[in-house]
């Protein structure tokens, strides 16, 4: 009982039972109340455990990147993980902020005798510490992927069971970030699944970003702020505006990824991102204005920038808007609130995200296909509304002169009109 009680509710029952002592009848009460506060004590205690994990200090702005999957699937190689290290670089990605070079699904091989993880010797022949070290000498980071179950999505060895072992081989290979992904786990919880291997990664003592992939089952926004550093909010998104694949339901075409993750951002902040998935920027199944929408809609967002296409090959569309800094810089934004939608009226949206400074960033988004006149007034910026600020057009990067109470644009279809109000 002592150790199930806190000090207080210890105190509280001595000084009970003394006054009760010879009133059976009260004692019982008394008993009861205390057994009843020591249940909570113990359930506060052990909830606690995972809900006050201290943060691990990483992400303190989203976490940017690439990462093999929406592009190459399971045909990834060391060759193409290579190459996309060289692009970030060559690109200007790595100048505008993109970090991460993150090899995802089907890299592995076997575990060996001892439950060692070990890499596909024909894909992967060099090794993934080569392959670390090569993105590293590149001046970037690297990471990996595994998945809370037996086995990952595509079939090849998961975690479970492996969770402190597969850590200590990522740490020896110089991982600096590792997607946790949620396929067969069976029965499994998911806030004790992640928080084994957030606990493995901690142990190891190097700085490695948690990305839970557990696609917001079971509402990772609300238990998961100190154990991971993002968290999927949906299902895969697909290559497509608004259209879903009659044969595959699990992959959700931008507009639903957006609906569904845009209601969170209150969950959202330094060190733990809501992540609406990867980019699919430059794979080609959007118009340009679509892609420009799909990173605006990203950064307003906060959300993650993992570009999911091929960066070696991608040509000068794709090129400038990963890399358009004005973007880049409100998604980086150091407040780190996910901004969110202020106003809908049909087709014609305004979301607004605020910036450190007291700064805002302002979207103008047309959902519809015909162009719209969309206006923004004092209305729309809350706390902001008798800012005194210059208003900067961040795909045109022209200044387009003072806040005067409100700001009017034609928007393309599909298309947005991005400002920032500085003030
Ligand atoms: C799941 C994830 C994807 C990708 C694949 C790999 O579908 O959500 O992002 O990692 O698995 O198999």
């Amino acid at each position: 009982m002592a150790d199930l009680l806190g000090g207080d509710e210890m105190k509280f029952c001595g000084r009970a039972h003394r006054r009760v002592r010879g009133l059976l009848g009260r004692a019982i009460l008394v008993a009861a109340a205390c057994l009843f506060v020591a249940q909570n004590a113990w359930a506060a205690e052990t909830t606690q455990k995972v809900v006050n994990k201290a943060p691990n200090g990483l992400a303190q702005t989203p976490p940017m990147g690439w990462n093999s999957w929406n592009k190459f699937a399971c045909n990834v190689d060391e060759k193409t993980v290579r190459a996309a290290a060289d692009a970030m670089v060559k690109s200007g990605m790595k100048d505008a902020g993109y970090e991460y070079v993150v090899v995802d699904d089907c890299w592995q091989g076997p575990r060996d005798a001892n439950g060692f993880i070990t890499a596909n010797p024909v894909k992967f022949s060099s090794g993934i510490k080569a392959l670390a070290d090569y993105v590293h000498s590149r001046g970037l980071k690297f990471g990996i992927y595994s998945d809370a179950g037996r086995e990952t999505c595509d079939g090849f060895s998961g975690s479970q069971g492996h969770e402190y072992q597969d850590a200590m081989t990522y740490a020896r290979w110089g991982v600096d970030y590792l997607k946790y992904d949620w396929c067969e786990t069976g029965s499994r919880n998911a806030e004790e699944a992640y928080a084994v291997m957030a606990d493995a990664l901690r142990e190891t003592g190097r700085p490695i970003v948690f990305s839970m992939c557990e696609w917001g089952g079971s509402k990772p926004w609300l238990w998961a702020r100190n154990v991971g550093n993002l968290w999927r909010t949906t299902g895969d998104i697909r290559d497509s505006f608004d259209k879903w694949d009659p044969k595959n339901q699990w992959v959700h075409p931008l507009l639903e990824i957006l609906d569904d993750n845009e209601p969170l951002w209150s969950f959202a902040g330094p060190g733990h991102w809501n992540d609406p998935d990867m980019l699919e920027v430059g794979n080609g199944g959007m118009t340009t204005a679509e892609y420009r929408t799909h990173f605006s809609l990203w950064a307003i967002m906060a959300a993650p920038l993992m570009a999911g296409n091929d960066i070696s090959t991608m040509d000068e569309s794709a090129r400038s808007i990963l890399t358009n800094k004005d973007v880049i810089a409100v998604d980086q934004d150091r407040l780190g609130v996910q901004g969110h939608r202020v106003s809908k009226d049909g087709d014609k949206e305004i979301w607004m995200k605020p910036l450190a400074g007291g700064g805002r960033a302002v979207l103008l988004f047309n959902r519809g296909a015909t162009p719209v006149n969309i206006t923004v007034d004092n209305g729309h910026l809350g706390d902001a509304s008798t800012m005194r600020a210059r208003v900067r057009d961040l795909w045109t990067h022209k200044e387009v002169g003072n806040w005067k109470g409100s700001y009017s644009a034609t928007v393309e279809p599909h298309g947005v009109v991005m400002l920032r109000l500085n003030p």
